[in-house]
């Protein structure tokens, strides 16, 4: 079952009834300012730090779900001793019955449309490039053939800055609030006075009739945002916040005649102040830069100019990368969607969505490090910088912190290091931006570890520790030590948790003498040449034989203690027992190490390549994806740790994670095995399983972290959506794995490994400033294949690096 449609030519998903299964979301915002919105305009904004700078306020985990939002109510007076007639035009949370809506998630924005007994109010609702504000564009007509007197009602919740804080520390928290209204303009300025340089201001462009900043006196004490004291009454009461929950609320009395259209624009913006500039007088702060940006939007003509503007950004960025194949919904995804959620995971990392608190995380070293993967090749000087960051929390043994915080840029040092993948992750970081970009300088910026400038090296130097910090932790087989975890958080090696509430993720040493990890060798293989290739280019000869030698001993370490005989173990635990083996009962095989190592191409020449595929197909493979383990886990594993605690069927123990599902189809094309990877990439893909939202539940338009797997009763469920290391591994997989357009050192190289059903296709690339017209077909009985460019035959399917602006490039395959 379907609750919308794709609207391809407006890169739309456009959402036909307010009851989806789960609040289905968008990110509006690109920069510092961003904003969560769902289908019924519910959600909350921050500036740059969904913890540190919350806005507003939201309470996850609620029921009713998704009421703290963007909201707006319609009210009308039905005469004397007649309730008022009240709704929403997002239908949350008043849910009158609308007699239409519809909600259209577009790049960067999303509009609202709503009628009710002839009045008809859109909300389109967008972050204006490079603006710190949230623009709420706002229409009602009146469509009927009387006039009408309605009434409108704006209402935001402040939220006290930090987020962690505003949701726990009440007795502080419940005597700090402030305001100032100006006009129009409500100041949240809580904290103000003291320690902070920043307030956010919720204005409007239009006179108002009322307005309100205390939420419990704008909904009453017994109120609720579902019917809210001013509203059912019509009348704002002007509060003036003093502690409590300061909120934003304007009322706007309106006559409209038969035909009539009013509008008016909504802004919550955040707005900073250099210290000697903070004050006007002493209670008043200094509206100078608020003023300013009202002004920037106190017209139709102005929000209707900045919303094309962002159109713009968003044709421009989309159109780097584009195809066109008899496979429409592949088509979309890859022109539109994919790449949106892969923009939305370079931005978010793992920090704020429907599932992600905000508070919790920061950004990951190793998710950061994978959205780049999916994400370069649209703002590469964008990736340049994250990778700098990223690399700047990295300890000087190589290591690095696990999660960093975006505000200040620092590691976490709440969870720590001892991840034993993350340091590769940044050579593979680094290794894409290099092949997509040719600039090799990055590699001479000066970065510090553990962000102390006195140790900064060149970026070059922190690679390099990346690298031999694997050569320096290995255990017992020559494998690479696992310290708290590899990519699979929740496999516990050295944790041995046994009291409820411990952090598997921190409990337990961070590093054992023997616990070993399979994927992280492949891993070692696979960017461990990426890190020898550089240093050749680099004229390091030495330093890259050497780094072969290890590799080829990394290798013959996997074939010889990481292969079960029928595909690759997954680690050796503290005791040096195999993990994934036959000789297990539970979770006898594991997908990561079968994905990892083959795209690393172990194994290819000598068969064990393809026995692990065909072992992930009869042992891991159902109708919607490839689970993680098989058979789950039914017992708890002290020496496994978290990966045993979840039931089976979901999560790490033996859900579709589907972040590595992407590895399996890329690991099948290193194969070529065509039509397999392309099963798999249609399988988890959104725009494939729309027909079954009600199943999968989630955004049929994003991926999700997790599809419930074959042992859980919930299978084909999916959790987690938006923000996941799927997003740019799925990209890599259909654009460089199935598509084959591959960007490599000295040029952007055409490998398609297609389905048998797919004669070829059409695609658009900007490659270093070229565009390439890229047309890929089938050779025919007696025609010649390979690559030419303007007709000019090329050597490997290589097409060179060029001055060009365009180039017109013809692959037969
Ligand atoms: C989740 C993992 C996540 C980890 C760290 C676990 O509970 O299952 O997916 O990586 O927490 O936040
Ligand atoms: C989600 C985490 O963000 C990611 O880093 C990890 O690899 C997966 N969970 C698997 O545990």
């Amino acid at each position: 079952m379907k609750f919308g449609h794709f609207d391809d030519k407006e890169r739309e998903y456009v959402i036909e009834t307010p009851r989806t299964p789960l609040p289905w979301i968008n990110y509006l915002g690109n920069r510092d300012f961003f904003t969560l919105i769902s289908n019924t305009a519910g959600g909350y904004a921050f500036y740059r730090d969904a913890r540190l700078r919350r806005i507003t306020r939201y309470r996850y985990n609620n029921n009713p779900m998704d009421q703290e939002g963007f909201r707006l109510y319609v009210r009308e007076d039905m005469g004397p001793g007649k309730a008022p007639l009240i709704w929403n035009p997002s239908w949350q949370p008043v849910k009158t019955e609308l007699d239409s809506y519809s909600c259209r998630h577009g790049m960067g924005y999303s509009v609202f449309t709503g009628s009710k007994d002839g009045i008809t109010v859109s909300q389109t609702m967008f972050v204006p490039e490079n603006e710190n504000a949230l623009i709420y564009h706002v229409k009602l007509k009146n469509d009927g053939k009387t006039p009408r007197n309605i009434q409108l009602f704006s209402f935001v919740e402040f939220c006290l800055w930090d987020a962690n804080d505003d949701a726990t520390n009440f007795q502080r928290n419940y005597s700090t609030g402030e305001v100032e209204i100006h006009g129009s303009a409500i100041y949240h300025k809580t904290e103000y006075r003291e320690r902070r340089n920043h307030y956010s201001i919720f204005w409007c462009n239009r006179e108002v009739d009322g307005f309100d900043t205390d939420m419990d006196i704008f909904n009453g004490p017994y109120g609720s945002a579902a019917a809210p004291d001013a509203v059912i009454e019509g009348k704002c009461r002007n509060s003036v916040a003093h502690g409590w929950r300061p909120c934003g609320a304007h009322q706007m009395d309106i006559s409209l005649k038969p035909g009539e259209e009013y509008t008016v624009v909504f802004g919550l913006g955040y707005i900073e102040n250099p210290e000697d500039e903070k004050w006007e007088n002493l209670d008043a702060v200094n509206r100078t830069r608020a003023e300013q940006m009202m002004i920037r939007y106190n017209t139709d003509a102005k929000v209707d100019a900045a919303f094309a503007e962002l159109k713009d950004t968003w044709d421009r960025l989309l159109r780097k990368f584009n195809v066109s194949s008899s496979e429409p919904r592949m088509d979309r995804m890859v022109n539109i969607w994919n790449q949106y959620q892969c923009m939305v995971t370079f931005n978010m990392s793992r920090s704020a969505s429907y599932f992600e608190s905000g508070m919790g995380r920061g950004m990951g070293f190793r998710d950061s490090c994978q959205d780049l993967l999916g994400f370069v090749h649209m703002i590469p000087g964008r990736a340049r910088a994250r990778i700098l960051d990223i690399a700047a929390t990295q300890f000087p043994d190589g290591s690095s912190y696990h999660q960093y915080q975006p505000l200040t840029k620092r590691g976490n040092m709440a969870v720590g290091s001892g991840f034993n993948d993350d340091p590769l992750w940044l050579i593979a970081g680094t290794d894409a931006y290099i092949r997509e970009t040719g600039d090799f300088s990055i590699l001479d910026e000066m970065v510090p570890f553990d962000n102390n400038e006195d140790l900064a090296q060149p970026l070059m130097e922190h690679l390099r520790r990346s690298f031999n910090y694997t050569v320096t932790h290995l255990g017992p087989h020559g494998l690479p030590l696992i310290g708290r975890a590899d990519w699979n958080d929740c496999l516990n090696l050295n944790c041995f948790s046994s009291q409820p509430g411990e952090s598997f993720q921190t409990t337990g040493p961070s590093e054992g003498p023997v616990a070993e990890s399979v994927f992280i060798a492949g891993m070692f293989v696979k960017y461990g040449r990426a890190y020898e290739a550089i240093c050749r280019i680099q004229g390091l000869k030495l330093e890259a034989d050497e780094a072969e030698k290890h590799i080829a001993e990394m290798e013959k370490a996997v074939l010889t203690h990481g292969w079960d005989g029928e595909w690759f173990l997954r680690a050796y635990d503290a005791f040096s027992r195999p993990i994934g083996s036959h000789k297990n009962e539970e979770a006898q095989i594991f997908i990561e190490p079968q994905g990892m190592c083959v795209m690393a191409g172990i194994g290819k020449d000598t068969g064990e390549a393809a026995k692990s595929m065909k072992s992930v197909h009869e042992r891991l493979e159902t109708k919607y994806g490839v689970v993680l383990n098989n058979p789950p886990f039914r017992h708890y594993h002290l020496e496994l740790g978290e990966i045993s605690s979840y039931p089976p069927g979901v999560k790490e123990n033996a859900g579709i994670f589907c972040h590595n599902n992407p590895w399996i189809t890329m690991a099948e094309t290193v194969l070529g095995h065509a039509d397999e990877a392309w099963d798999l990439y249609q399988k988890i893909c959104p725009a494939y399983i729309e027909d079954i939202s009600e199943i999968h539940r989630t955004e049929p338009y994003v991926y999700s972290q997790m599809i419930a797997g074959k042992d859980s009763p919930r299978f084909g469920e999916a959790k987690n959506s938006w923000l996941t290391g799927t997003a740019a591994w799925t990209f890599l997989s259909i654009s460089q794995g199935i598509l084959g357009i591959v960007p490599d050192y000295d040029g952007l190289r055409v490998t398609p490994c297609l389905p048998r059903k797919m004669k070829g296709y059409k695609a658009s690339r900007l490659f270093r400033g070229t565009t390439y017209d890229i047309t890929v077909e089938r050779a025919g009985k007696d025609e010649e294949k390979g690559l030419w460019v303007d007709g000019e035959k090329q050597k490997d399917y290589l097409i060179p690096v060029s001055k060009k602006e365009e180039a017109s490039v013809l692959v037969r395959i």
